[in-house]
């Protein structure tokens, strides 16, 4: 766990949220953006690119691997592609910082090359678990080294993998990303089935970057050795970082708060749905269909004060909003009544338990609650005390007790929020301009 030390803030109580705000570009979209121009034919262009820590992390790493990236401005890059066979071993470990999802796509992309690679992180991915990747790349013939199940994960790069056919055995749009980047390689068809619906942001990429991918159901396909042709990416706004102003427009928003050009892909929306069982007052103003086969849908959203009421999560709704329970229970803590979430163990192998770290920090606020194993109970509708949050380093976690303060009746201080860079720059500053009532110390 994370020492506590670094940058923190301090909440105070109470204030309204109102007017209109762009959260920065999504974090999972300009991974994969970064990615495939890497290994695309031509040069892509991305505009919307979420210039925050764990995407710089993949464009440093995609540079040390021989690519020409260039950012004629903070939100657009311009990479030139090396072609499927094109990257080129890095003199030194490749760190990825923060970014589980890099590390993890990275095993997939890495695995088929012609040379090694080891990869590292900060203290939090460090201590992640890394063999669900590791092990169905295996199966495919990769050679990968994991110290006991996390990194450094080492790769002696094996050009001729095989096709497999992979059940995936939790719902994890990384393990599935990092089969299909590798089945880019391997000899024949990868096909991949989930048991619940991850994020498709990867099949939708790679269809937009030519790649014919095989749709059936619960499964997905791609057969080996197509050529990647770039193409110019617009990254939408990202839902996971508008989650925490969705939240704050539920418990503060009188007259309305405003959330331009969100992404609203249906594997991610799953909170608007948990926030409307709750009884929230949300828009989501006409949906842009994407302009280019393999894009993302966007929409404008506005959501207005509103008495929650707590509800029991359908268990089908925990992959759609994977990333945004720390928002989430937020929202259950002021809700009357009791919320239960089940069914949500992949919560405590995030950037922290975050199961455990939302449980510690409602206890601090005199929240009612329950840690289960799988899961939190949270008795809400009680007023909000004030008190010291641990973050546990974890950005989520951070953002979501800011959001807190709203609702509190004394002042809320949140340690260690220096990784709210990872995937939200400048939220103080949007934050503020919103309403909330947030120092940086
Ligand atoms: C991500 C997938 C999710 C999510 C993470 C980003 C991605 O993880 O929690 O923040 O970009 O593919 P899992 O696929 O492990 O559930």
């Amino acid at each position: 766990m994370s020492s506590g030390a670094g940058p923190q803030y301090c909440v105070a109580p109470g204030g309204v949220v109102t007017g209109e705000l762009t959260v920065p570009g999504d974090k999972s979209i300009s991974h994969r953006a970064l990615m495939l121009g890497g290994i695309a034919e031509g040069e892509t262009e991305i505009t919307g690119f979420l210039a925050g820590e764990d995407c710089l992390a993949t464009l440093r790493a995609l540079q040390a691997l021989g690519v020409r990236i260039e950012r004629p401005r903070p939100q657009t890059v311009r990479v030139s592609g090396r072609g499927l066979e094109g990257l080129t071993g890095a003199a030194a470990p490749l760190d990825m910082g923060n970014a589980g999802t890099a590390m993890r796509l990275f095993m997939g992309l890495l695995a088929p090359q012609a040379f090694d690679s080891t990869l590292i992180g900060d203290e939090s991915l460090m201590r992640r678990p890394m063999e669900r990747v590791a092990e169905p790349l295996r199966l495919m013939g990769a050679d990968i080294r994991t110290h006991e199940g996390r990194p450094p994960v080492e790769i002696h790069g094996t050009p001729k993998l095989r096709a497999i056919d992979y059940a995936l055995p939790v719902a994890s749009a990384q393990v599935k990303s990092a089969v299909l980047l590798a089945g880019l390689r391997a000899f024949g068809r990868t096909r991949v089935t989930e048991p619940a619906p991850a994020r498709d942001h990867t099949e939708r990429m790679l269809s937009a970057f030519g790649v014919e991918v095989l749709r059936e159901g619960s499964s997905v396909a791609i057969e080996g050795g197509q050529r990647l042709t770039a193409t110019s990416v617009a990254v939408p706004a990202d839902f996971s970082s508008a989650a925490f102003f969705l939240v704050a427009g539920c418990l503060a928003a009188e007259h309305g708060l405003l959330l331009r050009n969100v992404g609203v892909n249906p594997t991610r929306t799953g909170l608007l749905e948990m926030l409307r069982l709750m009884g929230a007052d949300i828009r989501v103003h006409t949906p842009r269909q994407a302009s280019q086969p393999g894009g993302e849908p966007t929409a404008d959203i506005e959501v207005r004060k509103s008495r929650l009421k707590g509800i029991r999560v359908p268990e089908s709704l925990v992959p759609l909003s994977i990333d945004e329970f720390p928002a989430f229970f937020i929202a259950a803590a002021v809700a009357e009544g009791e919320t239960l979430v089940r069914g949500a163990l992949e919560l405590r192998v995030k950037e922290s338990d975050r199961l455990a770290a939302m449980a510690q920090g409602l206890s601090v606020l005199g929240v009612e609650n329950q840690l289960l194993e799988d899961g939190l109970w949270i008795r809400g509708g009680a007023a909000l005390g004030g008190g010291t949050i641990e973050s546990h380093g974890d950005h989520r976690i951070a953002m979501a007790f800011a959001v807190a303060g709203l609702a509190a009746s004394g002042t809320i201080e949140i340690r260690d929020v220096a990784n709210v860079a990872t995937s939200f720059p400048g939220f103080l500053e949007i934050a503020r301009s919103a309403g909330l009532q947030i120092e940086s110390a």
